[in-house]
């Protein structure tokens, strides 16, 4: 349709018409909808009438295209200018082909297989009926109390601004409306959702500008510039002003200043929330609040289609706000294909062939590999075929390894642990047993455990937290790995014999009690639907480990927030001149995280050499290019993540001791070497000064290269 035609067809409809285009309600509100859930009830208690649903403009959670089609087709029956719906859904990291959770996708550190994973699962839901996904959610975090943690790809603005723009385009293509096997994305959760004090969720959200325009918006701003259709507040506040109802984020920066012209939703209730957050008096205020900060869609309550019409009619909203999210909503049906065709890629004989397909899966597997990481290898792996093994612990036989936000995913369909190693060793050499559940156990469980592992030569214990211990409300205080499990390690660890540590969780863990007992510990994530054969890949070194953490691992949770690119202080530990106490540190445990980020091992070595400047000097015009050498000095091929981290020496405001700036992931054959070479330009020099200027100083900087933010070669370069 040319805008014109949506100008007129937005000209037709009546205020009320309008405002329902506003509410997004779950599938369950809807006629012909399988999913369980009482029509009556939750439409009772907010209010909704039929007449609400059969205007509205959007429906969250159906999937399945019988079910999309059916939902479609009665709505367009009471719908009496034939608008039809946009079916949005969740759909994070894989709709029934899930692949590793996102902060996992991030330890692979290869955003061309994310952009792939995400168009696949573009694919599998396109075809079952969804037209948006609300990912990527690209908040960064800094705390692993948060639950969340495992829905981001890292600490690092730099890195999340990476997979953002690849997960955009994985998801979208090039052309939503010619291209019926992509899905429009909306990137959440505007703004810093991922820094809720104390990482508890939900919580209050408390920085400086600077900082926020620094480090939690460029994700944002990435994923909007690649394209990105959509835009979900956040439920914190930023500035003392929850999101939903935060003119000055959501107008003025998001559409003012950066020009989003796209279509903005609550998050679920979020609106409405306004009220124990203390801004609002009431639901209504609330909607006014909202619709004056530009958000268009209210998910899940009604405040809007409450009390929009009688504000508009009472001159308190001028109708002309309420016009512009409604042509916002029509465009982006437009865009979608939706008035040509409203089933748009729904297909049931499709959604049979290809959903969780095998080439689907190939790629799972292929991420799933590439995003464990190898924490730790005293040598006991990779483990022979030949070792009789006993695979012991609450995830040896469990499928809960495709994370909390894999609605979609049956554990059913996941290669569980023992599946992978029982096509690794003979079913005589392999010994399996639970050993515990996750957070209780029995002697028994333990007793079963501690006999199978004295049948075996090698133990490799498969532990974690349970996948509803992180995701959404998931917060935890103690991120140790639950005490029965730690037990378990502890009591294995008497048999004396090889000990590997397989770790599947959605946070960075205080391994405590795991690194310091197992001989080798490799952290699995929640690696998907392929994660049983991924990881028995790697442990038996039929893939080499290459992933490499893009969050620090804390020495303990006193440490957090801990990342490694904070500022300096005054007095900072390990300076050349620094007294013993009177520096910033604690007086029980070391300031350094217990592993770094970029940091992963792997089966070969790699050898750093010959770290080289292409100039000394830098001009605004004239970029500089740094290079190294990288030799695989090992026996066995490998891939490594060349890192470049660059710190400003001298800034107006402190800078950040290393940022990320560039790197390239490569691979090596036994005995090759590779010159990596990074080109570094002003633009990536700048920073926000006093004033909130975006500029670059001139004067000294210090280049960091190497395989993590730890080991680093440093070069020094001035810009003039
Ligand atoms: C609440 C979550 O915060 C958000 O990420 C999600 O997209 C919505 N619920 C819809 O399920």
């Amino acid at each position: 349709m040319t805008d014109t035609k949506l100008t007129s067809l937005l000209k037709q409809m009546t205020l009320d018409e309008k405002v329902n285009q506003l509410i997004q309600l779950a599938a369950f509100f809807y006629e012909g909808t399988t999913s369980e859930g009482k029509i009556t009830g939750p439409m009772e208690e907010m209010g909704i009438t039929n007449e609400i649903i059969h205007n509205s403009g959007s429906v969250l959670g159906a999937s399945g295209a019988k079910e999309v089609i059916a939902i479609q087709d009665n709505h367009l029956k009471n719908n009496r200018l034939g608008i039809p719906l946009l079916i949005m859904a969740d759909i994070v990291h894989g709709y029934k082909t899930i692949f590793p959770v996102p902060l996992a996708i991030g330890c692979s550190w290869d955003s061309d297989l994310a952009e792939k994973s995400a168009e696949i699962a573009a694919l599998e839901s396109a075809v079952s009926g969804i037209h948006v996904t609300f990912a990527p959610m690209v908040d960064l975090v800094r705390d692993p109390r948060w639950g969340r943690v495992m829905e981001t790809t890292s600490e690092d603005p730099f890195l999340n601004s990476v997979f953002a723009r690849a997960f955009v385009r994985g998801f979208q293509g090039t052309d939503l409306k010619s291209d019926k096997n992509r899905v429009a994305a909306c990137v959440k959760h505007f703004a810093a959702y991922g820094a809720p004090e104390g990482g508890r969720d939900y919580n209050t959200v408390n920085m400086s500008e600077r900082q926020l325009r620094e480090s939690y918006l460029p994700a944002y701003k990435a994923a909007l510039d690649e394209g990105c259709e959509m835009v979900m507040t956040a439920f914190n506040t930023v500035d003392g002003i929850p999101a939903s109802g935060n003119k000055e984020l959501m107008r003025d920066l998001l559409r003012e200043e950066w020009g989003f012209d796209g279509v903005t939703i609550s998050d679920w209730g979020a609106v409405k929330e306004m009220v124990p957050h203390g801004v609002a008096a009431n639901e209504g205020e609330a909607a006014f609040k909202a619709i004056e900060a530009g958000v268009d869609i209210e998910m899940m309550t009604a405040s809007y289609v409450k009390n929009l019409k009688s504000y508009v009619h009472n001159g308190t909203v001028n109708e002309e706000l309420i016009d512009e999210s409604v042509l916002r909503i029509l465009k982006l049906k437009d865009k979608l294909g939706l008035f040509e065709n409203p089933y748009r890629g729904a297909d049931k004989k499709l959604e049979e062939e290809i959903v969780l397909s095998k080439a689907h899966r190939k790629t799972a597997y292929e991420l799933a590999t590439k995003s464990c990481v190898l924490v730790k290898n005293d040598g006991v792996l990779p483990l022979q075929k030949s070792q009789k093994v006993a695979l012991i612990g609450p995830f040896a036989h469990n499928g809960d390894i495709l994370g909390p936000w894999s609605w979609g995913g049956s554990k059913e369909d996941a290669v569980r642990m023992d599946e992978g190693f029982g096509k690794k060793v003979n079913s005589s050499a392999l010994f399996v047993a639970q050993g515990s559940d996750i957070e209780t156990g029995t002697e028994e469980q333990l007793e079963e455990a501690l006999a199978a592992a004295k049948k075996a030569e090698v133990i490799v214990l498969a532990l974690g937290e349970r996948s509803d211990m992180s995701g959404e409300a998931g917060s935890r205080a103690d991120i140790r790995l639950p005490e029965i499990q730690l037990n378990l390690i502890a009591k294995m660890k008497k048999l004396n014999k090889p000990m590997i540590a397989v770790l599947f969780n959605g946070r960075p863990l205080d391994l405590h009690g795991v690194i310091d007992e197992a001989d080798a510990v490799m952290e699995a994530w929640y690696p998907g639907t392929e994660g049983g054969k991924a990881v028995a890949d790697l442990l038996y070194g039929d893939v080499n480990p290459s992933g490499r953490l893009t969050m620090s691992f804390p020495y303990s949770v006193g440490q957090v927030p801990v990342y490694y690119n904070h500022f300096s202080t005054g007095r900072p530990k390990g300076a050349p001149d620094a007294q013993v106490r009177y520096v910033s540190q604690y007086l029980d445990i070391p300031n350094k995280p217990l592993l770094p980020f970029g940091f992963g091992l792997s089966y070969t070595t790699f050898m750093y050499s010959e770290e080289k400047l292409s100039s000394q000097t830098m001009r605004t015009d004239e970029p500089i290019t740094v290079s190294v050498k990288v030799t695989n000095t090992g026996m066995v091929t490998g891939e490594e993540v060349v890192q470049l981290y660059v710190r400003d020496l001298v800034g107006e405001v402190v800078r950040p001791i290393k940022e990320l700036k560039a790197f390239q992931k490569i691979k090596l054959k036994p005995g090759e070497e590779k010159i990596v070479t990074f080109t570094l330009c002003e633009e990536q020099l700048r920073y926000y000064h006093k004033d909130l200027d975006f500029t670059s100083d001139a004067g000294f900087f210090t280049v960091f290269v190497g395989p993590n933010s730890e080991e680093v070669a440093e070069l020094t370069f001035k810009l003039i």
